[in-house]
C-alpha cells in the first residue's frame, strides 16, 4: 500500500501547488468565420480551461457551455442597459427566457452588467446601476443572487490618473455614477471589473514605456513610484495598483480587483511595430506565470488576482486598427497562432523575457540517449493507456519508417505531449522525453503540432505491444502519469 500512499502525496502535493489566481479566456463572437459553438467547446476543453467570459446571452453559446464543468461569465451588453433599467419585469422575463432554462447544467457564476460604459459612443452610463440593481432583483427572486456574482466591466480610462501608480485617480466627473457601483459592489462582495492593456500603454508611448516593462521582461528598467518607493518591474501590476490607489481614495480599498480583459495583438498596421506572435505569447505566457504564482502587485504582494485573456479567436469584423481584428489566440480555422502554457509551470525561461518558443510551438521526442527498456515502457504506455492514436507508425502507415524504436516512440511521446497541454510534464517519460522547437515532420510523417486537430486516422486497431509488466516502480509512475490530465485540469485557471 505504500505505492498508494506515494501516489497520493505527489497528487497532493501537485494540486497544493496548484492554488493561485485563476485564468480564463475571453470568447469574443465578433467574426463571420467561426467554428460552431459546440467546436469551439471542445478546442476549450482541449486547452483544459475552465473559465470563460462571453459579451451576451446567446443561447447557443449558453447551451454549448452545458455540463462541461466551465464556468462562464456573461454579459448584458450596453445596448440592453435601457430596458433592463426601465422596468423590473424586462429583467425578470430575460432571466427567465436566457439563463434558468440553462441553469446549472451551464455553470454561470458571473453576469456583467454593461461593457466599459466610458468608452461607450452613447452616453448609458446613468444606466448601468439601476440596470445592475434590477438584475439583482430577478436574481434574488429567483433565488440566485448568492451563486451568481454582478459587476460591470471598466476600461482603465475610468481613471484621470494612472501614473504613478499611487496618484491613481478616478475621474471625478464619473462619480455620479461610480460611486454608487462601489457600494453596489462592497453590498455584494463583487469584484471591480477592469480590462488592462499594457499594450496600447507601450504603443501609444513609445518612448516612455519600453516593451521589456509591457511584457514583464526582467530585463525591463524598473520604475520606482516616488510617492510609496514600490518597485515596479512591469506595466500590468501598475496599471493595477493605480486602480487599487484609486479606489482606496475613494475609501474602498477592501473591493477585490479583477481583469477581465487582457491580452497582446499577434499583428496590427505597419506602424503598431509591437503586434507579433512573439511579443502576444511572451505577455500571456509572462502574464500566467504571475498569476499562477500569485505574486501579487507591490502595493499588494502575494494577492490573487484573476484575469481573463483576450481573445480566443481573431476577429474579423471588429472595425478599427489592423490589431483589433487579431488579438487571437486561434484562428478560426482553429489552428493555434502561437502556443501557450496555460499552467505558468513549464520550464521555460521566464528569464529571457521572450523567445520561449517560436511561433510554430514546441514538439516532444525522444532524448538520443535513453535506454531502450525506457523507450519501449514509454512507448507502450503512450498507446496504451496514455490514449494516443498510434497507427500512423503502424506498418504501411506514414511514420512506421525508419522502423526504429526512437522513432516510433517519438512520435508517440509527441501526440501525448500535445493532447495534454504542450506542458513539459507531458514530455516526461520517465525523463526519456525532451522537448525541442524543430519539428520533427518528414516526408508525410506528420508530428501533431500544438492546436492541430487531432489526426482522424482510425485508431480501432491499437498496438499495445506485448511483454510489458511494469515493476512496482513502473506502476507508480505510470498511475502518477495517467492523473496528469486531471491533476493539469486541476492547476489550470
Ligand atoms: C452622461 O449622462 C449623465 C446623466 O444622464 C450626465 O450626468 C453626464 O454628464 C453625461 N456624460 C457625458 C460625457 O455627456
Ligand atoms: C474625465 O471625463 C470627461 C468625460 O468623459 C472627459 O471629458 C475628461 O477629459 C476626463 N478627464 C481626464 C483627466 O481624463
Ligand atoms: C512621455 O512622458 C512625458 C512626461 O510625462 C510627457 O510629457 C510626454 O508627452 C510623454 N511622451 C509620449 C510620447 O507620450
Ligand atoms: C513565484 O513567486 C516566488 C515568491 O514570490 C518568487 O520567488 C518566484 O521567482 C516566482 N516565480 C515565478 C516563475 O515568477
Ligand atoms: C529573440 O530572438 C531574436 C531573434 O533570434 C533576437 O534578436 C532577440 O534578441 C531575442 N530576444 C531575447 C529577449 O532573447
Ligand atoms: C515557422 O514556420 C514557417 C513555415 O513552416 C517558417 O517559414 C518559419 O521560419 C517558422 N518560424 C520559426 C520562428 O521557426
Ligand atoms: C543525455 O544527453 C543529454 C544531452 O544530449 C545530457 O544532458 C544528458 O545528461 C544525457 N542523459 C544521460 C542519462 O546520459
Ligand atoms: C474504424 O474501423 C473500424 C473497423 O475497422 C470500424 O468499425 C469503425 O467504424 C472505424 N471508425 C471510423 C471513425 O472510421
Amino acid at each position: 500500500m505504500a505505492h498508494v500512499a506515494f501516489v497520493a502525496l505527489l497528487f497532493l502535493l501537485l494540486v497544493g501547488h496548484c492554488l493561485g489566481g485563476k485564468v480564463g479566456i475571453c470568447y469574443g463572437r465578433n467574426a463571420d468565420d467561426l467554428p460552431a459553438p459546440d467546436k469551439v467547446v471542445q478546442l476549450i476543453q482541449q486547452q483544459s480551461l475552465k473559465y470563460v467570459r462571453i459579451y451576451d446571452t446567446n443561447i447557443d453559446v449558453i447551451k454549448a457551455f452545458a455540463n462541461t464543468g466551465v464556468e462562464l461569465m456573461v454579459g448584458v451588453p450596453n445596448s440592453d442597459l435601457l430596458p433592463f433599467a426601465q422596468y423590473q419585469s424586462n429583467v425578470d422575463t430575460w432571466l427567465k427566457n436566457s439563463i434558468l432554462p440553462y441553469y446549472p447544467a451551464t455553470m454561470i457564476t458571473y453576469i456583467t452588467v454593461g461593457a466599459e460604459v466610458t468608452e461607450s459612443p452613447v452616453n448609458v452610463s446613468a444606466l448601468v446601476v439601476p440596470a445592475m440593481r434590477n438584475v439583482h432583483t430577478a436574481l434574488k427572486k429567483a433565488g440566485l443572487h448568492k451563486k451568481i456574482t454582478i459587476s460591470s466591466t471598466h476600461s482603465l480610462g475610468i481613471l484621470s490618473r494612472s501614473f504613478p501608480p499611487s496618484a491613481g485617480a478616478f475621474n471625478s466627473s464619473y462619480a455620479y455614477f461610480l460611486k454608487p457601483m462601489l457600494e453596489f459592489l462592497v453590498e455584494n462582495q463583487a469584484p471591480f471589473m477592469v480590462d488592462l492593456y499594457p499594450y496600447y500603454a507601450y504603443q501609444n508611448s513609445p518612448s516612455n514605456v519600453s516593451l521589456n516593462y509591457a511584457l514583464f521582461s526582467p530585463q525591463s528598467q524598473d520604475v520606482i513610484d516616488p510617492n510609496t518607493g514600490l518597485v515596479y518591474t512591469n506595466m500590468f501590476d501598475a496599471q493595477i495598483d493605480s486602480i487599487f490607489f484609486a479606489l482606496m481614495a475613494l475609501n474602498f480599498k477592501t473591493l477585490k480587483i479583477m481583469v477581465t480583459e487582457t491580452g497582446w495583438p499577434n499583428k496590427g498596421a505597419a506602424k503598431e511595430t509591437g503586434a507579433t506572435p512573439d511579443n502576444a505569447q511572451t505577455y500571456n505566457t509572462n502574464l500566467i506565470r504571475h498569476v499562477v504564482n500569485d505574486s501579487g502587485t507591490p502595493a499588494k504582494p502575494g494577492e490573487e488576482i484573476d484575469v481573463y485573456i483576450f481573445s480566443l479567436f481573431n476577429e474579423n469584423r471588429k472595425p478599427g486598427i489592423e490589431s483589433e481584428r487579431n488579438w487571437g489566440l486561434f484562428f478560426p480555422d482553429q489552428s493555434s497562432i502561437y502556443s501557450l502554457d496555460w499552467t505558468g509551470r513549464g520550464n521555460v525561461d521566464i528569464m529571457t523575457g521572450g523567445n520561449i518558443t517560436n511561433a510554430n510551438g514546441t514538439w516532444c521526442v525522444a532524448s538520443a540517449n535513453a535506454s531502450e527498456t525506457d523507450l519501449q515502457n514509454g512507448l507502450n504506455w503512450a498507446c496504451g493507456p496514455g490514449n494516443v492514436d498510434c497507427s500512423a507508425i503502424q506498418p504501411s502507415q506514414p511514420c512506421y519508417q525508419p522502423d526504429t524504436l526512437a522513432s516510433h516512440a517519438s512520435y508517440a511521446f509527441n501526440s501525448y505531449y500535445q493532447q495534454n497541454g504542450a506542458n513539459d510534464v507531458a514530455c516526461d517519460f520517465g525523463g526519456t522525453g525532451v522537448r525541442t522547437t524543430k519539428d520533427p515532420s518528414y516526408d508525410t510523417c506528420v508530428y501533431m503540432a500544438a492546436g492541430s486537430k487531432m489526426s482522424t486516422t482510425n485508431s480501432s486497431n491499437l498496438p499495445v505491444q506485448s511483454g510489458f509488466s511494469p515493476s512496482r516502480f513502473d506502476k507508480n509512475f505510470y498511475l502518477l502519469f495517467s492523473m496528469l490530465p486531471i491533476m493539469i485540469a486541476a492547476c489550470i485557471v
